[in-house]
């Protein structure tokens, strides 16, 4: 080889990294394996520092996470990745779940507003419509990216009580309102929906598409899903999407109630390219898009902020599935690739963008070559095993690159 064509050594990058509860611990030990095999075979250069975190460890310990954590997270790390936070009967004092102020209270104090959440079918991955692998699609059918307002509407006060929790703070009191026709015990969420929040992510899914244009060469169209029919909040939304559209003419529209979307979605996914929701729409609406994908286990998610970035698989620990090394560990290995894409992007890291396309195909050609699978995707193997065949694949595409 060529001097030229030598790679210029990368920058290291700081990670920190949340394995959570139950299986997120386990699916964590096969991003980090796949992160060593980039480490070993590539200019790439990574400094892990590993905070336990969760239910699991509010149990034991009485607290979500060390003191400190959230600072780290947030001035010391370039980007985070978290395994899985829930665990059952683990719940503070007040009744909110423990270890919510890891997820939440990163996504609202770091203002990760838009979480990204690819939904994609790989050749050779059947659909799971009817609860079991068997039919084929074509995989073009299945490729959007749904985007999740990730900051207010219905989570609002919630994602604020787990940021005054991470920055070691009091809960703030609950307020009780009355309601006029309504008697007896009330309990609501309110759900401010604001100009500020709507636009950032509204821009947000404008920019993806053109990104995705220009990257694919495919024209490319952002769907505003909303209830504008009924709520105030969705009436902004929808008006501040219009407002972006009038302005990126290259960009195709389209525009649905959540309702009549989740039919659309199931019954017509081509028809989608980006997809941008409020928060608790998004959140209903790519678990159920994920069946058209293969299942939860196959769907990644990017939560993006103006400074930081947080990856991690959109299933949960999923309690029943835990210790038992059988969960499908894609959903996360593909969080680390699109952490490896993000990270080349904004650091314009030709190296990392390099690995990033490396991890890509490795995912891609495992699935296309009939590579063993989990459980849920209707094969024998286990989680590390899957991880092991996917790292493999990666350290020789890795050497012949770099040798
Ligand atoms: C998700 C999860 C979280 C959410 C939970 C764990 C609070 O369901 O990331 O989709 O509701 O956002
Ligand atoms: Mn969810």
């Amino acid at each position: 080889m060529n001097d030229e064509h030598l790679p210029r050594p990368m920058a290291t990058y700081r990670l920190a990294v949340l394995p959570g509860d139950g299986t997120g611990r386990e699916v964590m030990r096969e991003a980090l394996r796949i992160l060593s095999v980039f480490e070993e075979n590539s200019p790439a250069s990574f400094e892990i520092k590993e905070i336990p975190c969760g239910g699991q460890y509010y149990l034991e310990t009485g607290e979500e996470w060390p003191k400190g954590s959230f600072e780290y997270c947030r001035d010391e790390s370039d980007a985070i990745l978290l395994g899985a936070i829930g665990w059952p009967d683990a719940r503070l004092p007040n009744g909110d779940m423990a270890g919510g102020q890891t997820i939440l209270g990163l996504r609202s104090g770091l203002e990760l507003y838009a979480n990204v959440r690819p939904v994609k079918l790989y050749p050779g991955v059947t659909h799971k419509v009817h609860g079991v692998h068997k039919q084929v699609w074509d995989p073009d059918l299945v490729d959007i990216i749904m985007i999740r307002e990730n900051t207010e509407g219905l989570y609002h006060s919630l994602l604020r009580r787990m940021e005054q929790r991470a920055l070691g703070k009091k809960d703030e009191p609950i307020v009780i309102e009355e309601f006029p026709g309504l008697d007896g015990e009330v309990a609501w969420d309110p759900r401010p929906i604001s100009r500020e929040g709507s636009e950032r992510v509204i821009r947000f899914a404008f920019d993806y598409a053109k990104h995705r244009q220009r990257k694919t060469g495919k024209s490319q169209s952002v769907t505003c899903v909303d209830k504008s029919n009924v709520t105030r909040g969705c009436q902004l939304f929808r008006k501040i999407f219009r407002e972006f559209a009038e302005n990126n003419q290259d960009i195709a529209v389209k525009e649905a109630y959540i309702d009549a979307f989740t039919m659309w979605l199931v019954r017509n996914p081509e028809d989608l390219d980006v997809v941008v929701l409020p928060n608790m729409f998004g959140d209903i609406a790519t678990d159920l898009a994920s069946v058209l994908q293969g299942g939860m286990g196959m769907s990644a998610s990017a939560n993006m902020g103006p400074k930081h970035m947080l990856f991690e698989p959109v299933h949960g620990s999923s309690p029943k599935h835990a210790g038992k090394n059988v969960v499908n560990p894609i959903a996360m290995i593909q969080s680390v690739q699109m952490m490896f894409e993000a990270l080349a992007f904004r650091k314009k890291d030709q190296n990392l963008d390099l690995c990033a396309e490396i991890l890509q195909s490795a995912i891609q050609k495992h699935f296309e070559e009939g590579g063993i699978v989990t459980y849920d995707l209707g094969g024998p193997a286990s989680t590390s095993e899957v991880g092991e065949a996917i790292a493999s694949r990666c350290e020789s595409m890795l050497q012949e690159r770099f040798p």
